[in-house]
């Protein structure tokens, strides 16, 4: 008998989400209101930050997050090339020039060292990303002096030695993605404890009823997405409880198949986002052998950055890419769609 396919990955939505949308619905109100106010004050008590502002994505997100430290032409930013092109695209926008560094090979996040050496005065941002549901090392980034914007959307809900992550950047910025950790459908948030700036990321949210004609956007989030957003606030410890037993099921097939569960460095949590596998050879055929098992394996990053530039001298980003396999884990997977996944996991990574 065929197995139905098993997505790479897909929300987690009840009865509870259906409600409180439904409730917005017929409450008449469903533009930016009372839902997005509660949604905001919610992730800033999961993220630690003093406030959130809302917006209509993560890209979004760091676009006004970029703009509201002024950043423009002239200026560099700071990005890792294995990483969703949103990164690219937001520095794009405000004028200024990313500049890509590599990464870490066991934690996928940018490395502090080759941040060190692509600092130069004209730097004003480094935009660092948690890959994959494992916090980076914010405090060495942070060390350099230049304003660190922590780019949550792959990770949420983990402490760092009792931190909450997303705690201690300057700017932070979250995607509610349909597949992220929490979903809105859409959405981002900037969160931070700097007044001024969190009123500038304000102001560039919405054009309306200004007094002055100074630059603004509508990148506002709906109460309907906030409303969905806020159930899914509520069960974030059980997802990630979730994601933590499954993980712990890989965890074993993985090293009977003689590769090595995703590394977490002492005094970290993982919330496994994605779970990521380094193969000993490249990730072509593991993708083909899953698909032809019913299962939606992915590579973890669509294509690095530096590869769509034509650039090179970012080996461990390549070698990531080559490599990197991810297989589908979130909390909406079955007990029966677990176990098919490790049932497979032999044969997906041989060879
Ligand atoms: C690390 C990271 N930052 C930002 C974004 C952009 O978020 P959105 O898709 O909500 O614009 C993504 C999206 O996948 C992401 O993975």
């Amino acid at each position: 008998m065929n197995e139905p396919f098993i997505p790479h990955s897909r929300p987690a939505l009840g009865e509870a989400e259906a409600k409180a949308v439904a409730e917005v619905v017929r409450g008449g109100w469903v533009a930016q209101g009372r839902q997005v106010a509660a949604f905001e004050q919610a992730m800033a008590k999961v993220t630690g930050q003093a406030q959130g502002v809302a917006v209509s994505s993560g890209t979004a997100a760091l676009y006004v997050a970029l703009m509201a430290l002024g950043i423009g032409a002239g200026d560099e930013v700071v990005i890792p090339s294995y990483v969703c092109t949103a990164l690219w695209h937001a520095v794009r926008l405000t004028g200024a020039t990313p500049i890509l560094v590599d990464i870490e090979p066991a934690t996928y996040d940018p490395s502090p060292q080759a941040v060190t050496r692509v600092l130069t005065r004209h730097t004003k941002a480094v935009i660092v990303p948690h890959m994959f549901g494992l916090p980076a090392d914010i405090e060495t980034l942070k060390s350099h002096g230049v304003p660190v914007i922590e780019d949550c959307a792959q990770t949420l809900g983990v402490t760092v030695r009792g931190t909450s992550v997303g705690g201690t950047g300057k700017l932070v910025i979250c995607s509610f993605y349909a597949t992220k950790l929490l979903t809105a459908g859409e959405g981002g948030m900037v969160l931070g404890r700097d007044e001024s700036l969190m009123s500038r990321v304000q102001t560039l949210r919405q054009y309306d009823e200004e007094d002055a004609l100074v630059r603004a956007f509508n990148y506002k989030m709906t109460d309907m997405q906030a409303a969905l957003g806020l159930c899914q606030v509520a069960r974030l410890e059980d997802f990630l409880a979730r994601r933590r037993t499954i993980a712990a099921r890989y965890h074993e097939a993985v090293r009977e198949a003689g590769l090595t569960p995703p590394w977490v460095p002492a005094g970290l949590e993982h919330g496994y986002f994605r779970y990521v596998v380094r193969l000993s050879g490249p990730v072509g055929p593991a993708l083909d052998r899953a698909r032809s098992l019913s299962i939606g394996c992915r590579r973890p990053v669509f294509r690095p950055i530096h590869r769509y530039l034509d650039l090179s001298g970012f080996p461990e980003s390549d070698a990531a890419w080559e490599r990197a396999l991810s297989i589908p884990l979130y909390p909406a997977l079955t007990d029966h769609e677990v176990d098919r996944i490790v049932g497979a996991l032999p044969a997906i990574l041989a060879g």
